[in-house]
């Protein structure tokens, strides 16, 4: 299997970013929430706030997931990469920031609120090529994640959107809540949907 975990530098960030934004570009959701054009102010916006957690968020661990096989560096064979948090004590979630190109209020609609963030441990955000999806980077890192909340014997909290539910069933995952929410003022034919979830270590 040419697929492997690595740990994530800053150097990664651009072509992480990239990685993200295609992910998400096929989501029907993608045109309502962020629609653009986001000006050069919001893309830096967006790379401060990963570079601010990378390098003083005590809490947040990277990592990606490369192909041996593509021709490159490592950063040309990156296809996927997750973050989690670890948090000892229940964590104090600031308000997300939407820049100039989101649709501001239906984000906050979104991702206003942090209902079930209360546990010691997150996973967020995890994203694998749109051309590389399929293969396993996706279960490399939820396993990576899971192994060290197994390891801590921490529960794990996660946000699920309807690409990643049936994968993080498979890996253990339990729905605690379905969050739908109406975006049809914008034009949105079916209701927004994410699942809070929850992994319980197992007693060893
Ligand atoms: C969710 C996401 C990260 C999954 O990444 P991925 O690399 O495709 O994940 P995997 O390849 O491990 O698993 C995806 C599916 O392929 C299957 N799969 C895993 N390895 C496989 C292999 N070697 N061959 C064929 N299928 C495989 C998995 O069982 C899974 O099946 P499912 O869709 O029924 O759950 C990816 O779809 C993505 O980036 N989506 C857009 C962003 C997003 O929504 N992120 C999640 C936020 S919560």
């Amino acid at each position: 299997m040419p697929l492997e975990l690595r740990g994530f530098t800053l150097a990664d960030l651009p072509r992480g970013l990239e990685i993200e934004q295609l992910a998400y570009a096929p989501n029907p959701f993608t045109p309502v929430l962020l629609p653009g054009p986001f000006p050069e102010e919001t893309k830096k916006m967006r790379a401060e706030f990963f570079i601010k957690t990378f390098e003083e968020d005590k809490t947040a661990r990277h990592a990606k997931i490369i192909d041996t096989e593509i021709e490159g560096d490592e950063h040309e064979q990156m296809i996927a990469w997750g973050k989690v948090h670890v948090y000892q004590e229940p964590p104090e979630l600031k308000p997300r920031l939407f820049g100039a190109g989101s649709n501001i209020e239906a984000c906050d609609k979104v991702w206003g609120g942090h209902a079930g963030a209360t546990s010691s441990r997150v996973i967020s955000p995890m994203c694998t090529h749109p051309t590389q999806q399929g293969r396993g980077a996706g279960t490399i890192l939820i396993q990576w994640a899971l192994e060290q909340a197994q390891g801590l014997g921490l529960t794990a909290y996660l946000e699920a959107s309807p690409d990643g539910h049936s994968l993080y069933l498979k890996n253990g995952f339990k729905d605690i809540d379905l969050l739908e929410t109406d975006l049809s003022q914008w034009g949105a034919k079916d209701m927004h949907k994410i699942w809070n979830m929850m992994w319980y270590p197992k007693e060893v």
